[in-house]
């Protein structure tokens, strides 16, 4: 089963209009080629302005999250509905920071996953475990429900687009990369359970690895037969650094 790499940057926090619409300009002429999807996920704020500044190239660009209602009395809340707007076509939901540090569980995930497909964007589910829950032997056991709670209620149809990020939490801007045999083993894992949910779908749903993803391990991972691509968060911050990414898949 041959499935298009994927490799999206994770910008986080980082990056003003102007640096974000001068870096998508920067990567264009690299995501030309095709061979490779690429997309870059900036701040909500600049949304609009990466996706005008891409318009015309192969680069997509996403969210990284997305509240469940499409509009009302939330303040400070952002709709799948208002990023399609903007020009995304793809929105990350569930990373670890969001939740580690915001409170997100798989139910919320999984209302958030409904409202991006409502919408017809591209979800980029993130899962992956502490490094407690790996030490303590859990890790098959994190990953199925971040999984099957993630994707609760929802139909083999309507999950066609899915995309699916393995990133082991202890990896995530820590420098240390979980090993090829580590990432594959989890990344086969990780589709035996989409198998189980959504069948024959799961060999065309991409898993990206994430996590400390570098020009020179991008390669090593990128060669595994289960990873189908890559999360990138610090490394996609320098186009030549992203560049060096996207070329290695
Ligand atoms: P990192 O982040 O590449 O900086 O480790 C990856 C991510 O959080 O998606």
């Amino acid at each position: 089963m041959s499935r298009k790499p994927f490799i999206a940057g994770n910008w986080k926090l980082n990056l003003s209009v102007e640096e974000g619409v001068a870096l998508v300009r920067a990567l264009a002429p690299a995501a030309a080629a095709g061979k490779v999807e690429v997309a870059v996920c900036p701040t909500a704020l600049c949304v609009y302005a990466v996706a005008q500044a891409a318009a015309g190239s192969a680069i997509g660009v996403g969210g990284q999250n997305a509240y469940w209602e499409e509009k009302g009395a939330f303040t400070g809340e952002i709709s799948a509905s208002h990023l399609k707007a903007a020009g995304a076509k793809y929105v990350v939901l569930g990373h670890s920071e969001r939740r580690q540090l915001f409170g997100e569980t798989n139910e919320t995930v999984n209302k958030r996953l409904k409202a991006v497909l409502a919408q017809g964007l591209v979800p980029i589910l993130c899962i992956g475990e502490t490094l407690a829950e790996r030490d303590g032997g859990k890790l098959e056991t994190v990953l199925k429900q971040q999984i099957t709670g993630g994707l609760a209620g929802l139909s083999a149809e309507q999950l066609g687009t899915l995309v699916v990020a393995y990133e082991p939490v202890w990896a995530i801007g820590t420098g240390r990369t979980a090993t090829t045999a580590q990432a594959q083993e989890a990344h086969a894992f990780v589709r035996g359970v989409l198998r189980s949910i959504v069948g024959e779908l799961a060999d065309k749903i991409r898993i990206q690895y994430g996590g400390s993803v570098k020009p020179d391990n991008a390669k090593e991972l990128l060669s595994q037969p289960d990873v189908d691509g890559a999360l990138v968060g610090g490394a996609s911050l320098k186009a030549a650094d992203f560049i060096a990414i996207i070329a290695a898949a």
